[in-house]
């Protein structure tokens, strides 16, 4: 059994937070153990929560047809989640639930290893970048400890939106790029500006 799959049992049994006792079933993420890009949404909804399974729903078909506007299917990507239980009336997520199930994501990226990482919406980009905001950095590419990350709107907001759909369309055809960059290898780091010696 990969590590991976270890993780995927552990998840679906976990009783971190109270989500555990809602949930029908925990969606932990799926896609190839070795995937470049790794998209992250913010939480099951009802049809992933049925069927256990990340964008099932509306969103994930958006999602689809996302993908394949820049040639990729959805099982040539990781697809993931901040957190892996459905809230109630899919509620935002608590702090107290991000939390608890911040060690699965962890996990999730040191076994898979992306060379990018997709942040989807506001909740899943906080997860990453506290201090940042959606508005401001989605499809703005940034390099960090190895892995590039290219924010976007979730796409079940791009649904209810037009100019966010076009935002995200925009974004995904950014991403191509972004992955041929990040295939040429670890960025060169800045060194910082040398001290000036005074005597
Ligand atoms: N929205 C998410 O953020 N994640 C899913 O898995 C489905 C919808």
């Amino acid at each position: 059994m990969s590590a991976l799959t270890e993780l995927y049992e552990k998840i679906a049994i976990c009783p971190d937070c109270d989500l555990s006792r809602s949930r029908n079933r925990a969606v932990p993420g799926e896609g190839p153990e070795n995937a470049e890009i790794v998209f992250v949404g913010e939480a099951p909804g009802f049809y992933e929560d049925q069927q256990g399974r990340p964008f099932v729903g509306p969103a994930g078909r958006l999602l689809e047809e996302l993908l394949s506007s820049i040639g990729l299917r959805r099982d040539q990507v990781y697809i993931g989640n901040v957190i892996k239980c459905r809230p109630p009336e899919n509620r935002d997520p608590l702090p107290k639930e991000i939390d608890a199930c911040r060690k699965w994501l962890q996990r999730q990226i040191e076994l898979i290893k992306p060379k990018v990482v997709v942040p989807l919406g506001r909740f899943s980009l906080a997860w990453f970048f506290p201090n940042e905001s959606i508005g401001r950095m989605h499809g703005q590419a940034r390099f960090r400890d190895g892995i590039y990350y290219m924010p976007m709107y979730h796409p079940a907001a791009a649904l209810h939106a037009a100019n966010m759909r076009r935002s995200i369309e925009e974004d995904f055809h950014k991403l191509p790029a972004v992955l041929e960059e990040a295939r040429k290898g670890p960025k060169e780091e800045v060194p910082e500006p040398q001290q000036m010696r005074l005597f």
